[in-house]
């Protein structure tokens, strides 16, 4: 049987979660894909981080224990943030690593430096797990609409600020307890400002709008407004209404240009997204000849975003027992994509 060879760059709560997923589930996987995969080599900033892990697992402070090693096939970049997220994966992407993230900062930040670099190396970048946590949206929109002009996206795409709400909505507690119970739970980034703000759900509408039309975009560009504002007064004005508040992440394509945007918004109980509650995410989408859809399931935590990524390792490894991971044509990569303006 093949085997396939993964180097974390990050053993945190999504690490940790990829590396039990493929633990836990490697006889299955192997079954079901023909391939051997495991993790053999993890990235942390501190040795001293590390209370657990399998023994087969080597855990290093240098990122070159892993760009280096010939035996590792795929990096997963689970590291968040920027830098060094950004350069690390160009570095391995240079080296032949096939690269699987589930960091959407960098993806919305950087995607054309990213996307080049798999396709000058001929490796494979993919990022299930960017977005809406364990809901496979990515590849629904990549390959089940292939055949689909998407009209539109309404997305709850930010698990820690629908809890927020949720909690604020049935509890009544106030915005600082639900936010805090959210970080505890491990939903939240590590700066939850990204979370509050709308910032982590406009990185994710970016990149669904860049999957659906195979735009380039100005990210500073979109309209953004979190949920910090939000108070019991606005909570309850709403239920009077009978509304939720909900923080929405909308994008449309109209005759070219994008109108896309994130801000809460007041949705009707007839609406399938009001009823999307706690951690849960919810994408409600519209094809041409697919009409509406609504992909619904948990958008953040160590097992839903892990599965994601699990997914991705799983697509590779079956084209590398192909010999044809990186050869896929991208319906979204990065020579094809066209600048478009937001309205
Ligand atoms: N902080 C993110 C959220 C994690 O709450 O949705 C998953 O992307």
């Amino acid at each position: 049987m093949k085997q396939v060879n993964v180097g974390l760059l990050g053993y945190g709560v999504v690490g940790k979660g990829i590396a039990d997923i493929l633990e836990a589930n490697h006889q299955l996987i192997a079954q079901r894909t023909g391939v051997d995969i495991r993790v053999t080599k993890a990235l942390v900033k501190d040795l001293d981080e590390v209370q657990e892990k399998p023994p087969h697992i080597e855990i290093t402070v240098d990122p070159y224990a892993i760009f280096d090693d010939s035996s590792i096939d795929i990096v997963v970049e689970v590291m968040g943030g920027y830098e060094p997220a950004r350069t690390f994966s160009i570095e391995a992407m240079k080296r032949g690593k096939h690269v699987v993230t589930a960091n959407k900062a960098c993806i919305a930040a950087h995607y054309c430096d990213l996307l080049a670099a798999a396709q000058e190396n001929g490796v494979s970048y993919l990022f299930e797990g960017s977005v809406a946590g364990g809901i496979p949206i990515v590849r629904a929109i990549r390959d089940s609409l292939t055949a689909n002009n998407v009209r539109s996206i309404s997305g709850i795409i930010n698990g820690t600020a629908n809890y927020i709400l949720s909690k604020m909505t049935d509890e009544k507690i106030s915005f600082y307890e639900a936010l805090a119970q959210a970080q505890k739970l491990g939903y939240a980034e590590v700066d939850p400002t990204f979370d509050i703000e709308g910032i982590d759900a406009s990185h994710k509408i970016f990149i669904l709008a860049l999957l659906s039309w195979g735009v380039e975009l100005d990210f500073n560009a979109i309209y953004t407004e979190g949920i910090s504002n939000i108070s019991p007064i606005d909570i309850e004005l709403a239920r009077e209404l009978n509304n939720k508040i909900k923080l929405l992440a909308i994008a449309k394509e109209c005759d070219g240009d994008i109108d896309i945007r994130v801000h809460p918004t007041m949705v009707g109980e007839d609406h399938p997204l009001y009823s999307v509650d706690g951690v849960f995410n919810a994408v409600y989408l519209e094809g041409d000849y697919l009409g509406p859809a609504m992909f619904y399931g948990q958008g953040a935590g160590r097992y839903p975003t892990g599965s994601a990524v699990v997914s991705d390792i799983i697509e590779i490894a079956r084209d590398m027992a192909c010999d044809i991971a990186g050869k896929r044509i991208q319906p979204f990569g990065y020579h094809t994509l066209r600048k478009a303006r937001i309205v």
